[in-house]
């Protein structure tokens, strides 16, 4: 069966989206750093946060998969109410780094998906300056730079997540002549225990009236039902591109201004 390496199982969409690739017949290789009991597969305690702890988990992924690997949901994530430094460390360089860490396991045919967000459309930011930071080969030195930027400290998680995107599309090209396709999914809010967070960070009536307007929140199935699509070979042509599963709320947003 089909070995898919799934970050975040512990919880919300990373927990929903394994159960469902189990239940179609994929081997999950899950990955947290809460732990997980009687997990559906193969569970991989470990931290993101940081390289020595993303080797550590591609070399069990090395272990459990010996013949390779034919997919990689970066679910994990944590919201912008935790300090910039450590969104910035989860959500991008954990994602970049798993994905060369794995790169050598990932067989022709096989697909990556990252999980982006629906906030990150609110503003764009120069894609020159997602890249500097996201692609940046002293970490180190990205970061110390990064943290002395009050814009981007005072939106970690937009920022965060806009380099999700554009190291979905970057790894895409690098990876399209091996055949491996990569994109990002933009989810709205979906009830998990991070919305709390989210009202928070951005505000309660701002979460809340999402929900008003699109009758309710989403789900974690309405996200894991897109991931699984994307890994799967019906979405063979798709690639390098950003599937925003947001209920129509940018849509929403976006045209209130004609
Ligand atoms: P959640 O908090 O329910 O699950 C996140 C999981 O990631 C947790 O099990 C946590 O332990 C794990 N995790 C966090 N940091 C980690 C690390 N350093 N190493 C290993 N595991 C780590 O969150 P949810 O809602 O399921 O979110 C999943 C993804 O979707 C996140 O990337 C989030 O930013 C994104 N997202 C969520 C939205 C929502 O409304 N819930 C909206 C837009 C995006």
């Amino acid at each position: 069966s089909p070995q898919i390496v799934i970050t975040g199982v512990a919880s919300g969409i990373g927990k929903e989206t394994a159960q469902l690739l189990s239940s179609r017949g994929y081997h999950v290789i899950g990955v947290d750093r809460a732990p997980v009991e009687d997990f559906a597969g193969t569970f991989i305690q470990g931290d993101l946060s940081d390289p020595t702890g993303v080797n550590q988990i591609a070399d069990k992924i090395r272990e459990t998969a010996p013949a390779g690997i034919d997919g990689l949901a970066n679910i994990a994530g944590v919201p912008g109410t935790a300090p910039a430094e450590v969104v910035l460390n989860i959500n991008v360089f954990g994602v970049r780094d798993l994905i060369q860490a794995v790169r050598p396991q990932l067989q022709r045919g096989s697909s990556i998906v990252n999980l982006a967000s629906a906030v990150a459309y609110q503003w764009r930011a120069d894609k020159a300056q997602l890249a500097e930071f996201a692609l940046a080969a002293d970490r180190q030195q990205a970061m110390t730079q990064a943290l002395a930027d009050d814009h981007i400290v005072g939106h970690s998680y937009l920022f965060s997540k806009q380099c999700v995107s554009l190291l979905s599309e970057y790894f895409a090209a690098e990876f399209v002549a091996d055949g491996i396709r990569v994109n990002s999914v933009s989810p709205g809010p979906v009830e998990t225990p991070i919305l709390e967070d989210f009202k928070n960070d951005h505000g309660c009536d701002k979460v809340n009236s999402a929900a008003t307007t699109l009758g309710r929140f989403g789900a974690p199935a309405d996200i894991a039902q897109c991931i699984a699509y994307l890994l799967s070979p019906e979405a063979g042509w798709v690639n390098g591109t950003d599937l925003r599963v947001d209920g129509g709320l940018t849509a929403y947003r976006e045209t209130a201004q004609f």
